[in-house]
């Protein structure tokens, strides 16, 4: 068996693994991330666009942004569609010039990957049995098997980035965590179509028939989102059949539509909110959806993960430079307010724009004065603006030695 010692054992890469990694060797903390998946899956996988004016900072500083901010799309305004009717919403000249950029969360993994490539330290894809063990003691370790070999990691401090589904939450003891849990009665199907983008913004429609969304990858490729049931079998959906049922939704009278294009990839995915606290148990910090969840409405998900690892990587540095533990200790306490605040957002998102099974017709009515409020108020206009651009990072990016200077995507 081999056994590797390193400072920082970190399961999962996704964004939370990969960002934490690169914020540790910056800082000259040494780490080793365990993936199950392999490289290819991990790039592949279709999920998050957007990303909040302070995930782009902090990407920009930590050296990874080269080709965000040459490919990025920023977005200063998006719209909210009901009754026929798209609401513009200019963020920008509401949060005093903070935007949004739309670019694909496998870009941003892609391009984490390939710098913890050159920085050499390890990183091991396709990790068997991967189990965390020994998380009260000063000395937890990582297991694995890796090309039919047994492995050790033993750490100092191991950080649960492994997601929703991962192994580091159920391996906490039963009674330790809180959960707080919704599950909704409704799911999305995601499209990408290679058909160029008929809004320069993002589209967010309350229609009769329920939710639907209209998004990008690039100029010339369209994201499309459909509620429809949470265990909704792709194959009830036929191409033509999604182009229909999106034409019908997203149409309004003044004539705006998607362009329509080739489906090239197509998925469905339930949708929760879900919070454990604390996130922490001895030596194991949870990170992103390890150990929260957000239905996708607000595109907060990734950016959580973000800020979480950036209130961690501010907590293992200074334990490392000054054997400080007080902000090891208010780690989870940090997080959960931040967390907190983009589940009420995200709630709140998904349940005014979507149509619920249990609805009444005075909830639908509700749900139309909320948008007509909302997009004539300009006070409510700011509310969902500051939000959505993304509420103040609860550490500034100089607690782990990087610049702040706010960045501008082109
Ligand atoms: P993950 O990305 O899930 O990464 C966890 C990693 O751990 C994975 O690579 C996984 O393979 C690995 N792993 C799992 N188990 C193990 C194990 N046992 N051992 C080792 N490794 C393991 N967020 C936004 O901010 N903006 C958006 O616009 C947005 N849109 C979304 C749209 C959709 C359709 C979906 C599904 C999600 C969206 N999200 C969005 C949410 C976002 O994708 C997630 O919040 C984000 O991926 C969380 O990152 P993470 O690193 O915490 O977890
Ligand atoms: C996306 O582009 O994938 C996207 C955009 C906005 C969301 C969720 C997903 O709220």
């Amino acid at each position: 068996m081999s056994v590797l010692r390193t400072q920082v054992g970190i399961v999962g890469a996704g964004p939370a693994g990969l960002l934490l990694g690169h914020l540790l060797h910056l800082n000259g903390i040494d780490s080793v991330i365990v993936e199950n998946r392999s490289r290819d899956y991990v790039i592949d996988r279709v999920r998050a666009g957007v990303l909040e004016q302070g995930t782009v900072d902090l990407l920009i500083a930590m050296g990874v942004g080269e080709r965000l901010q040459r490919e990025g799309l920023r977005h200063d305004g998006l719209y909210i569609s009901f009754s026929g009717h798209r609401h513009h919403i200019d963020m920008a000249d509401l949060t005093g010039g903070k935007a949004i950029t739309v670019y694909g969360q496998n870009e941003v993994v892609k391009d984490l990957i390939d710098t913890r490539l050159s920085t050499a330290r390890p990183l091991f894809f396709e990790a068997e049995d991967v189990s965390v063990e020994a998380l009260e003691s000063s000395s937890p370790l990582v297991r694995f098997r890796h090309d039919g070999a047994d492995h050790e990691i033993r750490c100092d401090f191991i950080a649960g980035c492994d997601g929703f589904h991962g192994v580091c939450r159920p391996s906490i003891p039963e009674g330790v965590l809180t959960t707080y849990e919704r599950v909704y009665p409704f799911g999305w199907l995601g499209i990408l179509a290679e058909a160029a983008p008929s809004s320069t913004e993002l589209v967010y429609t309350l229609h009769q028939r329920g939710f639907a969304l209209f998004s990008m990858r690039s100029p010339t490729i369209t994201r499309l989102y459909l509620q429809v049931p949470p265990d909704e079998p792709i194959d009830n959906w036929p191409d033509e059949a999604i182009w229909e049922e999106m034409l019908a939704r997203m149409t309004t009278r003044d004539g705006w539509m998607p362009s329509v294009g080739r489906i090239v990839q197509k998925g469905v995915t339930p949708m929760r909110s879900f919070v454990a606290t604390p996130m922490r148990y001895g030596r194991l910090f949870l990170a992103g959806d390890a150990a929260h969840i957000v239905p996708p409405t607000g595109a907060k998900g990734l950016n959580l993960a973000a800020s979480d690892v950036l209130v961690l990587a501010r907590a293992l540095k200074a334990y490392y430079e000054h054997r400080r533990t007080d902000w090891l200790d208010e780690y989870s306490n940090v997080c959960l307010r931040r967390v907190w605040k983009a589940q009420r957002f995200s709630w709140w998102m998904t349940t005014t724009l979507h149509r619920s099974p249990d609805e009444t017709a005075f909830d639908h009515q509700r749900q139309i004065a909320d948008l007509d409020y909302l997009t004539s108020s300009r006070a409510a206009m700011t509310s969902l603006a500051e939000q959505y651009v993304g509420l103040p990072m609860e550490v500034g990016l100089d607690s782990v030695g990087l610049s702040s200077t706010p960045h501008r995507v082109s």
